[in-house]
């Protein structure tokens, strides 16, 4: 492994995310509209997924080239089998300076205050939760799956105690369905030691059916709370490519974080990786293909060692030049509708 690896826009490689799953027990708007995603809809047969052996033989190839921080997805992640099993394994592993990673996942919460405890014990080092309103109603008219707010706020408390905090929320805003709940929610986020993150509605995958108008940019955000008398004040990345741009309280009661894919892209630092459930690579989150590395494992070639997936690895990045969100315009999108962008669901997020 090249532990200088770079890509053509001279970007490294340090986060992979897998996704473990292609499912969710939540049917939300903006990433699994039920109207698609219905009874009838293909979900990865067992046999495609990838196991735990063979993620953790992937990420293993992927730390030597540089990772640092891995990010379990789903779908719901915690929906997978025994999945502390998979963090176990992957807390093993130990970066190219010889440290613990950062190991995380991004859960809708429905399974944490259950499995808190046992994802913690295994290794996991924090979460982040989706929750898209504090108002019920809301809620299930964005989750689609009448879930209630309070057990999700429940599941945060409870990862909170177990020692999987700093917990980010993350709330997905959407014009027209949720953005009064805006200002509630980072009164209600402001005096708990949780960071809320409002994240631009995105146009990803092919079914959610995105508008533009229905993106409320992030500066409109800051303002709406700044104008309800929380004054905010801009605060440095903690690292760069940092997909967050970080703010702070005036009154010192924590800070909250703007994610703004769609109106200030941030391509031109990122460093992620993507691995599909049933072992694919997507070097961009907005790709039309991934490269399977599933078929080089499982296909019982010595060529196949750990060296030669690693080289493949290598090779993918080194030529990696995805800036999607840069070079996003109406007209991208318009032609992108007939390309079939692959699912948020099914690529993690
Ligand atoms: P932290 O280290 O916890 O801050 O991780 P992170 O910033 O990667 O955050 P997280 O995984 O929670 O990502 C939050 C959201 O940002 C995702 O759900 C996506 O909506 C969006 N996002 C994350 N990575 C990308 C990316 O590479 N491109 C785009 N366009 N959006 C992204
Ligand atoms: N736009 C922005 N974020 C999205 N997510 C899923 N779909 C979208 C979208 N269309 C993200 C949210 C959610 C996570 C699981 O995926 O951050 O919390
Ligand atoms: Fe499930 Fe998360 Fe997608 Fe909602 S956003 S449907 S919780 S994967
Ligand atoms: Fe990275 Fe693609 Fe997102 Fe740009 S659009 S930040 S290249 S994943």
């Amino acid at each position: 492994p090249d532990g200088n690896l770079l890509d053509t826009l001279k970007r490294p490689l340090h986060d992979l995310r897998i996704s473990v799953t292609d499912r969710c027990n939540f049917r939300c708007v903006y990433c699994m509209p039920k109207s698609v995603f219905d009874k009838d809809y293909d979900f990865l047969p067992h046999s495609s997924l990838l196991s735990f052996e063979e993620i953790t033989r992937i990420a293993r190839l992927f730390v030597a080239h540089g990772v640092t921080k891995i990010r379990l997805t789903g779908g719901e992640p915690l929906l997978r089998k025994n999945i502390e099993k998979l963090i176990g394994m992957l807390s093993q592993i130990k970066t190219v300076d010889g440290k613990d990673l950062d190991l995380t996942l991004t859960t809708n919460a429905s399974l944490l205050a259950k499995k808190a405890q046992s994802l913690k014990d295994a290794g996991l080092t924090r979460v982040t939760v989706s929750l898209d309103s504090l108002d019920d109603a809301t809620f299930k008219q964005m989750n689609d799956v009448d879930f209630p707010v309070e057990e999700v706020l429940n599941g945060i408390a409870v990862a909170h105690q177990v020692g999987l905090g700093p917990i980010k929320v993350n709330m997905v805003v959407k014009r027209g369905l949720n953005d009064q709940e805006i200002v509630p929610m980072a009164r209600y986020f402001k005096d708990t030691p949780h960071i809320l993150r409002f994240i631009e509605y995105m146009d990803v995958g092919a079914s959610n059916g995105w508008k533009m108008d229905e993106v409320i940019p992030s500066a409109d955000v800051i303002s709406r709370i700044s104008a309800a008398g929380m004054e905010l004040q801009a605060v440095d990345a903690n690292y760069t490519g940092e997909t967050a741009a970080r703010w702070r309280y005036a009154d010192g009661s924590g800070e909250i974080g703007v994610i703004s894919s769609v109106t200030q892209a941030f391509c031109q630092d990122c460093t992620r990786a993507r691995l599909s459930t049933e072992g694919k690579l997507y070097t961009c989150l907005f790709a039309t293909g991934g490269h399977d590395l599933r078929s080089l494992l499982r296909s019982g070639d010595t060529l196949h060692s750990d060296q030669a997936i690693s080289t493949v690895i290598g090779q993918i990045w080194r030529t990696r030049g995805d800036r999607y969100s840069e070079l996003r315009t109406q007209q991208t999108i318009r032609l992108d509708r007939s390309t079939r962008k692959v699912e948020m669901s099914y690529i993690g997020g």
